[in-house]
């Protein structure tokens, strides 16, 4: 399998099992935003709750879930009114925007998308006899400009003096801005970290492979402010946990990797990207800056409030510098669904597997009566139904079509277990009454098991 065409696969098999649709679909499409549905809703609630546990393993992380409209201030402090956009080209002929980075890659040229301008428009007129348009093949491009990536709103914008309202680009500015806000509740002190998972909304010039670049996206953001003397060692630490954290979710070691960034954003001081090797090829899965004190000073310039912290053991008064963890929910959910897709053979068909780890798996039981016309067997799957999903939520009643395809069905959308109610469950051999087949489904291993065997066989599994 060619990696393009396991990116195919692994979009079709998205739409096909109901993880994630294109949004918009049935007027076309809307570019850069895809919609979850059952299975990708699940999946999600997987990986925000895995992130959500990391984080709460920290006695001094406080959680947050700010606003999407903020004052338009608090983008022009930030910086990301003036500083925050991406190289654009357009293509003189057909006029379609291109990000100019992602133009040079087509000709094997790096730019890293955080190159100045300037940077990025020498590099492209060095390679200009090379560079055709992907759309009309045709050489007549302009310079590269900047194109804000921040989205405009006119939310509560009324009068053509209202300031201009945009959508965040980012969750960590919420953080910032309450930063003195969780301070003040005389719970927290330095260090201390403030976490949130919450909406972004971005103008990418080019949204592009699948869940990876999309326009609207979830964050799950953690800025830790601390002394400065002691952020270069927090800063390692947080490198450290954030990769053991993958190994946790059961993503493969050999497909992570670390990568320092060449060029600083405005406001990073240092930055390292943990890549994932997509289908596309290595690229970020999760940013881990030092950010210095610049948000928390520009904050305090810009709002007229005092952004210090006041170390009560120290007499000591200093802005705190930040660490910031960021990653991206839609990028962990194509490194987890790229991660465990897999094909084999089992009993000598071909079959398509999502081997996820039992706890990331959106469901993790499927129960089936073995035929779906006998009341008894039926009545019988529903009890043990019932009563698994009060223990175990993520489970699904499956009676359509025999077996084999249950079976199939289930691998495609990762179930790790399923379990059949048949006659022997129901005493037609009395001394097999109450006992179930429950099959594992990266092995395709059947068990005969009393009911609460394989409860407790799928509870071990998923805790
Ligand atoms: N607060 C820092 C920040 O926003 P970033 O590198 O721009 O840094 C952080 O974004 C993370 O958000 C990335 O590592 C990625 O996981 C995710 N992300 C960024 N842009 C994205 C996009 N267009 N679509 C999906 N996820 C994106």
């Amino acid at each position: 399998m060619t990696d393009a065409n396991l990116m195919e696969k692994i979009v079709s098999l998205c739409k096909r099992r109901g993880f994630v649709f294109p949004g918009s679909e049935i007027y076309g499409g809307f570019a850069g935003t895809y919609d979850f549905g059952h299975y990708g809703v699940l999946l999600r609630e997987n990986v925000v709750n895995a992130w959500t546990r990391a984080m709460r393993e920290h006695d001094n992380i406080a959680f947050l879930d700010s606003s999407i409209f903020t004052a338009g201030k608090v983008w022009e402090a930030s910086g990301h009114v003036s500083g925050f956009s991406d190289p654009m080209i357009v293509c003189g002929s057909c006029h379609t925007k291109f990000r100019a980075d992602h133009l040079l890659e087509t000709v094997g040229v790096t730019a890293d998308e955080r190159m100045s301008k300037e940077q990025i428009n020498a590099l492209f007129d060095g390679q200009r006899p090379t560079l055709h348009c992907p759309i009309c093949d045709k050489q007549k491009f302009g310079k590269v400009s900047a194109q804000s990536l921040l989205a405009t709103s006119t939310l509560g914008m009324f009068g053509e003096d209202d300031e201009q309202v945009y959508l965040r680009g980012e969750t960590a500015q919420g953080i910032f801005i309450n930063y003195r806000n969780i301070l003040d509740m005389g719970f927290y002190s330095v260090p201390f970290g403030i976490a949130q998972v919450g909406k972004v909304f971005r103008n990418e010039i080019s949204p592009r492979q699948f869940l990876f670049r999309k326009r609207e996206f979830e964050q799950m953001e953690m800025q830790y402010f601390v002394h400065p003397n002691e952020a270069r060692k927090l800063y390692e630490e947080w490198r450290q946990e954030r990769m053991d954290y993958y190994g946790r979710l059961g993503i493969k070691r050999e497909k992570l990797r670390w990568k320092q960034h060449d060029n600083l954003v405005f406001y990073a001081k240092d930055a390292w990207d943990i890549q994932y090797e997509y289908p596309f090829g290595w690229n970020e899965l999760e940013g881990i800056h030092y950010r210095g004190d610049y948000d928390l000073s520009q904050h305090q310039k810009f709002s007229g409030v005092d952004m210090s912290y006041y170390d009560e053991k120290t007499k000591e008064r200093y802005i705190p510098h930040v660490i910031e963890t960021s990653v991206g929910v839609d990028r962990t959910i194509l490194a987890v669904l790229t991660d465990v897709y897999s094909e084999d053979e089992m009993n000598g068909e071909k079959r398509v597997v999502l081997r996820f780890h039992p706890r990331m798996a959106p469901i993790k039981v499927a129960v089936f009566p073995l035929l779906r016309n006998k009341p008894q067997l039926v009545d019988k799957a529903r009890e043990v139904y019932r009563n698994l999903k009060k223990e175990i939520p993520q489970i699904a009643w499956d009676d359509n079509g025999n077996i084999g395809k249950r079976y199939r069905r289930q691998d495609e959308i990762g179930t790790p277990f399923c379990i059949t109610i048949d006659f022997d469950t129901i005493g037609e051999s009395p001394e097999l009454k109450d006992t179930v087949t429950l099959r594992h489904r990266d092995s395709g291993k059947q068990e005969r098991l009393t009911i609460s065997e394989a409860s407790n066989s799928i509870r071990e599994a998923i805790t």
